[in-house]
């Protein structure tokens, strides 16, 4: 299903935005969403139906906004509060260009990349929206003066492009963040590799966190039939993320028997990591900060858990120094953890705090695989142990399209779970990304956008009583 680009023939009104009626004139509740979710959740509007049904003028969608961008200036990061900077707002529906999809999108999910837009850091993402809009006429459409958010999806297909011919109104679909051009041959072998390459949602407009969202239609991929539209959009971003990084030959490569730490081991990518090692054969060393996230791991099946917290490891004695005895005595446990044996990987995420431990605990010859630096991006670690041990560091970012299919195969195979703990209203996402920045959250948050309640959308009810237990873990176990 990838690969899916406009042919050269077919030629092309440039699609516009549709203009936006006044206010007082807007359906934002009118029959036309309703129509588009009655015809969803009745389960028998046929492709024609939904081909049929009128496109609203306008859709709710969670926007930050170009004018708040100096809102939290001066503030330090852990006060900043994503309550404030995300609206939920009316936009204008775009038309879908070629190769593109226009998806009505029962469910989305809060990602880390949503409280980052929502604090305007590193940077503000109208710059990601500015320079994209530079690209070509299509691609102008982005850049505006609010940035629909949102990198994940659970829906239906309302609309194709121009030389879409994969997918068709009615399918249900997830769809994964990559968003590429593949004008270049850089990005030929892999897709991460375009130099056009952008996370939807982030550094595209148009995302999901919206009662309608426009995709290339090489990001869809069949909804797994066993989960409902919560669940399904649960995993995408951080499952494919975490595929690529530890199990991908262009990450970690794990292979069975490998011990992996895990940074964040019960959240929202540590979860699937975890998973991931576990149903691969290797030993996840679980790292949590709490008794509650402790017992989250053991229910996935790790033995091997380190709460941080309790255990109160300080890898920095001040802001510029670190303490190699601290790394030394996080090195002892994992060898009390796995029968005196030391790391084959670390699954890295939150950078400057943890980094120069992770270098140090790698066995000789291991991998430090990291995706992100959600405590600092400016690491340090003591280089006498990655080059005397012969250790390497891989950067690793999402996935490229066949890496967000094998992931999304593996969650509808049932072989890796949803680990959704909480569900909100689409109003409710300011909140819910607060609880994701406070850190006050387990796995996976989700959003209901268009599903009118959760627990709709199961098509497989056999498959899913057989896995009943695991796709609930994070519910129960948050209690
Ligand atoms: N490059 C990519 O493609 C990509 C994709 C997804 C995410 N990311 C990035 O990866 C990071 C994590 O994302 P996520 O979705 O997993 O977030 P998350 O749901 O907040 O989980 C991260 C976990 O890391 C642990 N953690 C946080 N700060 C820590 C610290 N200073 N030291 C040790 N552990 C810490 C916390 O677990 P405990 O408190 O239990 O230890 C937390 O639950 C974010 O920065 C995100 O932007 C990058």
């Amino acid at each position: 299903m990838t690969g899916v680009l406009p042919s050269k023939g077919v030629c092309l009104a440039f699609p516009k935005i549709r203009a936006i009626p006044p206010t007082s004139v807007l359906l934002r509740e009118g029959p036309t969403v309703k129509e588009i979710t009655s015809a969803i959740v009745s389960g028998t509007a046929r492709a024609e139906d939904f081909a049929a049904l009128p496109l609203p003028e306008s859709y709710r969608g969670v926007v930050v906004r170009r004018d708040d961008v100096g809102m939290f200036e001066g503030m330090d990061s852990v006060d900043k509060d994503p309550r404030k900077s995300l609206h939920v707002q009316d936009v204008p529906t775009p038309e879908p260009g070629p190769g593109e999809a226009l998806v009505a999108v029962m469910a989305s999910s809060v990602n880390y990349n949503t409280v980052w837009s929502s604090l305007f850091e590193p940077l503000p993402t109208f710059g990601f929206l500015e320079r994209y809009g530079r690209l070509s006429e299509l691609a102008k459409r982005h850049d505006l003066p609010y940035h629909v958010l949102g990198s994940d999806l659970a829906g239906v297909v309302l609309r194709t492009g121009p030389g879409v011919n994969a997918w068709q109104p009615g399918d249900e679909v997830v769809a994964h963040c990559l968003s590429v051009e593949l004008e270049s041959s850089d990005g030929h072998g892999d897709t991460m590799l375009d130099p056009e390459q952008r996370i939807w949602g982030f550094e595209t407009n148009f995302g999901g966190l919206a009662e309608i969202a426009l995709v290339k239609s090489n990001q869809l991929m069949p909804k797994p039939e066993h989960l409902s539209w919560e669940e399904a959009a649960a995993p995408g971003l951080v499952n494919s993320t975490a595929y690529r990084q530890l199990v991908s030959r262009n990450g970690a490569g794990m292979k069975q028997g490998d011990n992996v730490l895990i940074w964040g081991a019960s959240g929202g990518l540590g979860s699937y990591a975890t998973q991931l090692a576990l149903a691969g054969g290797a030993t996840p060393i679980c790292v949590v900060s709490s008794p509650q996230k402790a017992d989250i791991c053991r229910s996935m099946g790790a033995e091997a858990i380190i709460d941080r917290s309790a255990e109160g490891y300080r890898f920095w004695k001040d802001e510029r120094t670190q303490d190699p005895k601290e790394w030394k005595r996080f090195g002892k446990r994992i060898r009390e953890l796995t029968g005196g044996e030391d790391v084959d990987i670390v699954f890295e995420h939150p950078g400057r705090e943890t980094f120069g431990a992770s270098v140090f605990v790698t066995r000789k010859g291991g991998t430090i695989t990291t995706c992100a630096s959600t405590s600092g991006f400016m690491h340090e670690y003591d280089n006498r142990y990655l080059w005397m041990s012969l250790k390497r560091i891989i950067g690793s970012h999402f996935a490229n399209y066949r890496e967000a299919w094998e992931a999304n195969r593996l969650i509808a195979k049932g072989k890796i779970h949803p680990t959704l703990s909480k569900v909100y209203s689409l109003d409710d996402t300011g909140q819910a990304a607060y609880d994701v920045h406070r850190n006050l959250h387990q796995g996976k948050v989700g959003v209901l956008c268009l599903a009118p309640e959760e627990g709709l959308g199961v098509k497989n009810q056999e498959m899913r009583d057989k896995h009943l237990h695991a796709i609930n873990r994070f519910r129960t176990e948050q209690g």
